[in-house]
């Protein structure tokens, strides 16, 4: 049975400590392993985790000092680490085919490329399969302090991977972050949202076409568009509740669900909306605040945000809600005043000077993308610029430092996710972009029949890098393609 609404205490991931530090490096290990928990009330529920937990514990680095994460993996399966929104060597960035192998299996790895019904990618690119039992992924983080996360990547079953708990938080931090003057502490709130459905025996269920997760890509008909669950889990607890100070917190909210959007309010119990006052986007602060009422948010983005509770009576609740939701999913989870507390943060006006400021005239080109449903291997797939995934294959070529444009174009709700580089939003449907594209982002969310303008800057390393839709079940079913930076 589900629990009642806002019930459950919303834990915070354990933050995990460094095994070691040499040369400047802190050095970290975590092992892939199945595990268990009472997420629902009287049942266990199977998970595959990152240390025993989902999420998986959270790495808290300083910008520019390297963190090395040494991965084993004990799951029945390959897996792939990708740190999301990491300005990464290609080496370390978690392409779909550069394996963790089983521990214990040794033979080659089940699948490279789509079985029958799929066509038949990956097969023919001897660069693409590297394969390992323990990988060694290292982690310049020479970026701008934001709210990263790392995930599973594995070629065509990254979806039903995430959904099985592989997630976990990276947070990067730097001095002029730090001296802001934000709630911190107990104050500030790391907030993965993620929808999950659950068979009556407490396991997920996910409609996959091979349960084994191991030949055939992709789910069943009725999913195509993407898997929704109609549990919310907060952290991994389903419609959590927090007790909270009367005072601002910092919320550093990420949509990690698969398919489904959010659109979250804070509601009092006089059915007031509170402000959310968003401080960060994807890729760090934004120049200066900006308030919302109604904040949308698709997976993989993340959004800081300042929530107030000073004007709560103590016993009072903030519930937040998503107002894309009906019935159970409308809940997201809630916090609860326990007590009035002096409060010394601060939300300043200028939160950071140094966005970058591409101009349409810095663009060395322009690149039409569509990003639709089609035809592929004699089923449904779903298409950039009218092809499924091929590794072999690349899609995008362009020179480190170039700056391009990029014309975005969607059938159906697509966030479109580029690797190592963080983005700007200049118009949307040819209109300016909207309050919720503020800043550097590196997933923009593309509503159906809406076509968006990104501009970057190919910066930090050569190699070969992705671009594809966050919806997991379309990046399962063809929606990436390669980005080579020469
Ligand atoms: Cu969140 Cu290519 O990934
Ligand atoms: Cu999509």
């Amino acid at each position: 049975a589900l629990p009642p609404p806002f019930r459950v205490p919303l834990p915070i991931p354990p933050v995990l400590d460094p095994v070691g530090a040499s040369d400047g490096t802190d050095r970290y290990e975590i092992t892939q392993r199945e595990a268990s928990a009472e997420i629902l009330p009287g049942v266990r529920t199977p998970l595959w985790t990152y240390e025993g937990t989902f999420p998986g514990p959270t790495i808290e680095s300083r910008r520019g000092r390297p963190v090395t994460v040494t991965h084993h993996n004990e799951l029945p399966v390959p897996t792939v680490v990708h740190l999301h929104g990491g300005r990464t060597p290609a080496a370390s960035d978690g392409y779909p085919t550069d394996l963790v192998l089983p521990r214990g299996r040794q033979e080659r790895p089940m699948h490279t490329g789509h079985g029958s019904g799929h066509g038949m990618r990956g097969m023919h690119d001897p660069r693409a399969v590297v394969t390992e039992l323990t990988r060694d992924y290292t982690f310049p983080l020479d970026q701008r302090p934001t709210l990263l996360w790392y995930h599973d990547h594995r070629m065509d079953f990254t979806a039903p991977a995430i959904w099985r708990g592989l997630a976990g938080l990276h947070i990067v931090r730097d001095d002029a972050e730090d001296a802001l003057g934000l709630p911190a502490g107990p104050r500030e709130l790391p907030l993965m949202i993620a929808d999950r459905a659950f068979a009556a025996d407490g396991g997920l269920a996910y409609p996959a076409l091979d349960p084994a997760l191991r030949e055939r890509p992709g789910v069943h008909d009725p999913y195509l568009g993407g898997v929704l669950g109609d549990v919310i889990l907060v952290n991994g607890a389903p419609w959590p509740v927090h007790e909270v100070d009367a005072a601002r917190h910092r919320l550093r909210i990420l949509n990690a669900s698969n398919a489904r959007h959010y659109e979250l309010e804070a509601v009092t119990d006089d059915g007031r909306r509170l402000d959310l006052v968003q401080i960060g986007a994807d890729q760090g602060l934004l120049a200066a605040p900006v308030t919302h009422r109604l904040l949308p948010t698709a997976p993989a983005e993340r959004h800081d945000v300042i929530i107030d509770f000073s004007g709560i009576p103590v016993g009072g609740r903030v519930r937040l809600l998503n107002r894309l939701g009906s019935g159970r999913t409308r809940d997201v989870m809630a916090f609860r005043v326990a007590r009035r507390a002096a409060d010394d943060s601060r939300v300043p006006r200028t939160l950071s000077t140094d966005l970058p400021a591409w101009r349409r005239s810095d663009a060395v080109r322009v690149r039409d993308l569509s990003f639709r449903a089609g035809r592929m291997g004699g089923g449904h797939g779903w298409l950039i610029g009218g092809l499924p995934f091929d590794p072999a294959r690349s899609d995008v070529i362009t020179r480190l430092g170039d700056v391009e444009v990029w014309r975005l174009v969607a059938d159906v709700h697509h966030p479109v996710h580029l690797h190592l580089v963080g983005f700007r939003v200049l118009s949307r449907g040819g209109r300016p972009p909207l309050p919720h594209d503020a800043g550097l982002k590196d997933t923009v969310s593309l509503r159906p029949g809406e076509s968006a303008e990104i501009i970057t800057r190919f910066d930090g390393y050569r190699g070969r890098y992705l671009f594809h839709c966050h919806n997991a079940e379309h990046e399962d079913m063809g929606m990436m393609a390669n980005l080579e930076i020469v």
